[in-house]
């Protein structure tokens, strides 16, 4: 049984090794521009961060605000997302810039419902700009988190969802979920997981089994 409060180390670790990027708030401070928080993610989802930063950086000086970037033309979009990849990503920010400055005023909707309901928001993205940059408590599950989650339960193919809704807290959903990203990243790394600098290893029963890179689970074939 893993403690529910895995927060508290976890924040606490948060605070004094968060990465510093670009499209981030520092920890325990007031959010950043959604619209910000938007365009990272969606960036993210099959790039890099050290080869997202400097196309975010460019992309924020040429467009810096979201209605910006709702008035630029589709071929300047498409020729500033070269490189990134899977192109849909950028036509469909463009639609969601367009829906938000039509149908929202300009602004964000502050919910992960609404915010899932706009072109192109899938739930990962949806509940990262709820929790990231509107401070609500939403559940955020990519690869990284996944990972984290199935070792600290020791889990081999349960409800991954329910396992990360277990341990996200009321406050600081935002900095749980990158928290819960840069452990993966930099600590419950995919091969030789760095358990001893882990602030959850005393949590967490997949170190407890002795061989947390059993988890996940390889998928039957
Ligand atoms: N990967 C996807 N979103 C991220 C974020 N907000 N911080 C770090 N890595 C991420």
């Amino acid at each position: 049984k893993v403690s529910p409060q895995i927060a508290a180390p976890l924040l606490a670790w948060y605070d004094a090794n968060a990465r510093s990027l670009p499209w981030r708030a520092p920890p325990g401070s007031p959010p950043p521009d959604p619209y910000r928080v938007w365009l990272s993610e969606v960036m993210l989802q099959q790039t890099t961060v050290a080869a997202v930063r400097p196309r975010f950086e460019s992309w924020v000086a040429r467009w810096p605000t979201l209605a910006d970037f709702a008035e630029a033309s589709d071929d300047d979009v498409m020729a500033a997302w070269a490189g990134l990849g899977y192109y849909a990503r950028a036509r469909n920010l463009l639609k969601c810039a367009r829906a938000v400055a039509a149908d929202h005023g300009g602004r964000f909707p502050d919910t992960e419902a609404a915010l899932r309901a706009l072109p192109g928001l899938g739930d990962y993205t949806a509940a990262a700009v709820a929790a990231i940059a509107f401070g609500r408590r939403a559940v955020v599950v990519d690869a990284n988190v996944k990972r984290v989650v199935t070792r600290l339960f020791a889990d081999d193919g349960g409800n991954i969802r329910a396992l990360a809704d277990s341990i996200t807290p009321d406050d600081r959903a935002g900095d749980f979920a990158q928290a819960m990203m840069d452990l993966g990243s930099s600590i419950c790394t995919p091969r030789a997981p760095k358990c001893l600098l882990c602030p959850l290893r005393e949590d967490c029963a997949g170190f407890a089994t002795g061989d947390p890179e059993a988890y996940p689970a390889k998928k039957a074939k």
